[in-house]
């Protein structure tokens, strides 16, 4: 692999957004369009990595200054363009930044689904003194930068608002894209002007000086126009989203996972299946999900890094948030499993039932209506309709012990901290102070009394 300096260009306003929030902070499969390209650029073992920002204060250094150190990667320089002059303007504020020896690979904030091959394949046509441009022949150019070739050679590049009526029926576009010889590209873009139509300082207007330098000018292109597209306004970031989902979807289908609709189906970070595993319409999966080998979702349900293990159901309408689901295990309808939960195997929690910081061993149930909050639960535990382990007092969270083999009635109330000891029984519509000793059976209602010879009121005429 060819090592090299990356420059993202990522100061444009994003006016089209109409939103406050910079344009490449926007969210792509839950994930701003800048990290996209972050993750892309890091995947290429950069030497050196800038990103040159400008709207939005300082929000786009702040999320680059959050990111965890990636193991082997460059510290991300990021340096302000004020004012915007254009594109060959941007790369200039990098070039204190960049390593001679290298070629300097460019990229956009904006375009988040280029391929790391794709980008490999540049660098290996730019070699170490060539200068290579990302291009393609599309139907739709308007608007873009078109390669102009003489005798099959590139030599320069012309923007839509400079062309003249030849130039622009050219369909061989450029995406911005490009790999420079880094010594070169400093002297070009001191020798750049702002003459054109826009005023601006172009980034392209280095194909023509390279050319007059004897430099080679190449290209290579894309597998797909999608890995060029940027985004400019909503519209194409709902587009691109799905472009983006359809391929995660293609790839699950690829591997065996059954998608009862592929194009009902939201992967907003990664999602790992085991064989036969299938997925009912409109779930959404993000952060870091496992599903183990057999496991069915159904319909509706919010999966946010979580381990779901072999032959485990989970039903219709759930929500799942930093959990970890036993094997053959039996969730909702209209579960929700909060941070913490610990589930272990053939574990069922029915529909209403919220389970938060609390282990729940092997075939224990909640089927209805119950909250588990901060509670170690044994195994063979079962937890009646309406239970509530009371859990904070206003001040603190406390927690409640159930151990193996307990049977707790409906509607009681398990006022931490508290334990019922190992087979015990609690009647129903117990409220729980105090621990219940192993094996016996705890009541505290009051005794039921029927009053003879009582009357209700009469209302008065
Ligand atoms: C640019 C190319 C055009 C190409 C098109 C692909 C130039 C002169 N033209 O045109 O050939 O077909 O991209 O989309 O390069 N940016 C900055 N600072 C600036 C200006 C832009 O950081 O001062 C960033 C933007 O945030 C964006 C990228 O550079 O990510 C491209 O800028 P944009 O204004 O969209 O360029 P185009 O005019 O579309
Ligand atoms: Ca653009």
């Amino acid at each position: 692999m060819a090592i090299m300096n990356v420059v993202i260009l990522a100061a444009g306003m994003g006016k089209r957004m109409q939103s406050n929030l910079p344009k490449v902070l926007h969210r792509l499969a839950g994930k701003p369009l800048l990290m996209h390209v972050i993750d892309t650029a890091r995947s290429l073992q950069p030497s050196r990595l800038c990103v040159i920002f400008g709207h939005g204060g300082d929000a786009v250094p702040k999320l680059i200054a959050s990111l965890p150190n990636a193991p082997a990667a460059p510290a991300i320089a990021t340096v302000l363009q004020e004012p915007q002059l254009g594109t060959g303007h941007a790369v200039q504020q990098a070039l204190p930044f960049l390593d001679d020896g290298v070629p300097t690979l460019i990229l956009y904030g904006d375009v988040p689904l280029t391929r790391p091959a794709t980008l490999a394949r540049l660098l290996a046509a730019a070699g170490p003194d060539k200068l290579a441009i990302l291009t393609m022949d599309v139907a739709q150019p308007h608007g873009l930068g078109r390669i102009v070739r003489e005798n099959g050679a590139i030599c320069r590049i012309v923007e839509q608002k400079d062309a003249s009526a030849a130039e622009a029926a050219i369909h061989e576009i450029n995406s911005g894209i490009l790999v420079v010889p880094t010594v070169k590209l400093k002297q070009w873009l001191a020798a750049i002007s702002n003459d054109n139509a826009q005023h601006e300082y172009y980034l392209t207007d280095i194909v023509a000086l390279a050319v007059a330098d004897g430099v080679p000018v190449v290209s290579a292109q894309p597998d797909s126009e999608a890995e060029i597209l940027g985004v400019n306004s909503k519209v194409q970031l709902a587009e691109l989203e799905r472009i983006h989902q359809r391929a995660i979807a293609e790839a699950l289908l690829e591997q065996g996972v059954t998608l009862l609709d592929p194009a009902r189906l939201d992967v907003r970070g990664s999602l790992t299946c085991g064989r036969d595993v299938s997925i009912d319409v409109g779930c959404i999966f993000e952060g870091k999900v496992e599903l183990a080998d057999g496991v069915a979702v159904g319909a509706h349900c919010v999966i946010s890094n979580a381990t779901i293990g072999a032959g485990a159901q989970i039903r219709p309408f759930c929500h799942i948030d930093e959990a970890r689901v036993g094997p053959a295990s039996m969730i909702g309808p209209y579960a929700r499993l909060r941070p913490g939960t610990e589930l272990g195997e053939d574990v069922h929690i029915g529909n209403f039932v919220e389970v938060k910081n609390s282990r729940i061993d092997a075939h224990s149930k909640a089927n209805h209506l119950t909250y588990v909050g901060d509670s170690t639960v044994g195994t063979r535990v079962n937890i009646g309709a309406g239970t509530i382990t009371c859990n904070y007092d206003g001040v603190n969270k406390l927690r409640t012990v159930i151990e193996d083999d307990v049977f707790i009635g409906s509607d009681s109330q398990l006022i931490a901290p508290v334990t019922v000891g190992k087979g015990a029984t609690l009647a129903a519509g117990t409220t729980l102070t105090r621990d219940a000793p192993a094996g016996k059976l705890t009541v505290s209602r009051p005794r039921q009394v029927t009053i003879e010879g009582w009357q209700r009121p009469l209302k008065k005429s």
